[in-house]
């Protein structure tokens, strides 16, 4: 999957992302700190809010967290390599879903909390693009309303 993952469009072949898995006892751990940070930015948090932050990373056996290195680059501005970081995480989402997995692109506010991200390791110039959720499905995901692509279509032309 991670191999499928890696083949993405890549101005300058910069290579502008990096993986790091949870799985196993890392997913009730890093739980557990969300909990501990839940706690820190809503002293008021209730039961029902703090129990949702031990589980949150509990629902899949695996997620994987793509990493952008952003940072200062002569040529290939930082939207370009956090595209290309983009690619990483909806080509992973479908090898995982072609492999028969069940995959979700998740971020949250633990995605973008500087504690958190300390705690991942995650360094200031770089950013979480996505936490990808993979496990066996166990329902049939609901269909939302997809955009009529027509809609979104026009045709340039010379004024
Ligand atoms: C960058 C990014 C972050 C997302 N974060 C969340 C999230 O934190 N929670 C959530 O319910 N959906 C999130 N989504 C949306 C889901 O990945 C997914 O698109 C949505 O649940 C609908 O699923 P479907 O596209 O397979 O129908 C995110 C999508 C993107 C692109």
């Amino acid at each position: 999957m991670l191999q499928s993952a890696v083949r993405v469009p890549d101005h300058g072949k910069r290579i502008p992302f990096r993986f790091v898995r949870i799985s196993g006892d890392a997913r009730l751990a890093l739980g557990g700190l969300l909990e501990t940070r839940t706690r820190e930015r809503d002293p008021h948090a209730g039961e029902a809010i703090l129990q949702k932050e031990r589980i949150r990373f509990s629902f899949a056996p695996l997620i994987v967290t793509v990493i952008a290195k952003q940072g200062p680059d002569e040529k290939i501005p930082a939207s370009e390599r956090y595209a290309t970081a983009s690619c990483v995480c909806f080509a992973l989402l479908q090898a995982a879903q072609a492999a028969g997995f069940g995959a979700q692109w998740l971020t949250g506010w633990a995605a973008y909390d500087p504690v958190i991200r300390t705690h991942l390791d995650v360094a200031e110039d770089e950013a979480i693009v996505g936490f990808i959720h993979i496990g066996t499905p166990v329902m049939e995901a609901p269909e939302r309303d997809r955009p009529d692509p027509a809609s979104l279509l026009s045709d340039w032309a010379p004024r």
